[in-house]
């Protein structure tokens, strides 16, 4: 048996942000991040609609990118006072989804952490709450996805939580909210979106329900995403909606290996000043992951089937993997975003000399790779990795070296 899990009502469309005015309950706590949705004004009208809809409200801002196991306790605690019978998360992925850890721990207060993680694993929520997301990027997804990515900084690792009960009830698709994302922002939150099409077209979970979301996404994204970047706003309203599909492709398909590498790459070398951006992380590591899949027969048959939907044409599978491979690693090219670690700057740039030096890389290589093969993204790539393969990637994603194992 299968499970296909989509939030209640998806809200799309310029103007979607008022379907807040026709929310039904007493107090909404509302959660956003370090201040882009303030200065936008999105925040201030999120705070209107929900007082005419008869709302009592509070904020919880300052939720940081890549949000702590701390914040999510932080947050858990403000619900606690206030106790919400709705909780709006507003922002990116990481509000989002610290969010979304919030309302486990606000509605069983006794979980911890460690409990959240485990897989499928969730007891039952909405016993206090009900949860609705508006996502300003166009990427992650999150407001229609069974996942939430918390990092745990002590360990330098990011943890996925993944559990249907997370699924939002509502999610606000309005393309408004991401006009005022700058470039580089359009560009990892993109390839992101890309990433999660791609990987999970070819999971060993898809299926007749995923397949078309996933699909569809790509051929939106390679049509709007170099648009978006260069600053055509319909592109961007397009991107909006594309990145969405692929998260219901994804939060019922999984991910893959790709996932599993930026999860435990991210935070890794936090303690030299910098993460690798998790949708630039994907970026970089989707054409070798593409390579490495490819080895598998039915993944190559996918790939193939990627490839002529985006018509790049190729006489057999091998080469339209290959074509596929070329035009992914153009589209970073376009979106200035670096093919490998030794050549990611500190601020997601192509740098001559990247933030990660290559003795601290290899130092921590093994380390990275078994974490990332038990990452829960693992289990539904269409190739098992062992660790020697698992290290073999990471070095092509470190030195930008062919995949031929
Ligand atoms: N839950 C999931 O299914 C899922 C999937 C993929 C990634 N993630 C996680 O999501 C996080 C990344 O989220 P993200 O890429 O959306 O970025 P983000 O939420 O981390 O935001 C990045 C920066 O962009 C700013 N910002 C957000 N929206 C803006 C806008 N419209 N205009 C101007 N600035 C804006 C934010 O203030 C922040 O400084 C990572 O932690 C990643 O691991 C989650
Ligand atoms: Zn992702």
């Amino acid at each position: 048996m299968s499970r296909f899990t989509l939030p209640r009502d998806i809200y799309h469309g310029k103007g979607a942000l008022e379907a807040l005015k026709t929310f039904e309950g007493k107090r909404a706590i509302i959660c956003t991040g370090g201040g882009s949705m303030k200065r936008g004004g999105f925040l201030q009208k999120v705070e209107e609609y929900l007082k005419e809809a008869g709302m009592e409200t509070e904020l919880f801002e300052g939720i940081e990118p890549d949000p702590s196991v701390e914040t999510v306790m932080k947050g858990a605690e403000a619900m606690q006072k206030f106790q919400p019978d709705w909780i709006v998360a507003i922002g990116g992925g990481s509000p989002i989804d610290a969010a979304k850890a919030m309302w486990i721990k606000y509605e069983y207060p006794d979980t911890t952490f460690e409990d959240m993680c485990k897989v499928f694993g969730l007891p039952k929520l909405r016993t206090k709450a009900k949860f609705c997301a508006i996502s300003s990027t166009s990427g992650t997804a999150t407001e229609v996805t069974a996942f939430s990515i918390i990092t745990d900084y002590q360990k330098g690792i990011k943890f996925p939580i993944a559990d249907f009960e997370i699924t939002p009830d509502v999610a606000i698709v309005d393309p408004e909210l991401a006009h005022t994302m700058p470039k580089k922002l359009v560009a990892h939150t993109g390839m992101d979106a890309m990433t999660h099409a791609v990987e999970a077209y070819v999971s060993t979970a898809n299926c007749d329900y995923t397949d078309p979301l996933a699909i569809h996404a790509i051929e939106m994204i390679q049509k709007n995403l170099v648009k978006s970047y260069n600053e055509d706003m319909d592109a961007r309203d397009a991107m909006h909606n594309a990145q969405c599909l692929a998260g219901m492709a994804f939060s019922n398909a999984l991910l893959g290996i790709v996932h599993s590498m930026a999860h435990k790459t991210g935070a890794a070398f936090a303690d030299l000043g910098a993460h690798i951006i998790h949708g630039a992380a994907n970026a970089m590591y989707l054409p070798k992951v593409v390579a490495f899949n490819a080895k598998d027969e039915t993944a190559k048959k996918r790939y193939g089937v990627i490839a002529d939907y985006m018509h790049l044409g190729g006489k057999d599978d091998d080469e339209k993997v290959e074509l596929l491979i070329d035009y992914l690693r153009k589209m970073n090219d376009s979106l200035n975003i670096p093919h490998s670690i030794n050549h990611y700057g500190p601020d997601g740039l192509p740098a001559e000399q990247g933030f990660v030096p290559e003795n601290v890389f290899l130092e921590r290589l093994h380390d990275i790779a078994a974490n990332a093969i038990l990452d829960a993204c693992t289990g539904s790539n269409p190739r098992q990795p062992s660790q020697e393969e698992m290290e073999k990637l990471l070095k092509c994603c470190y030195y930008d070296t062919e995949v031929d194992f």
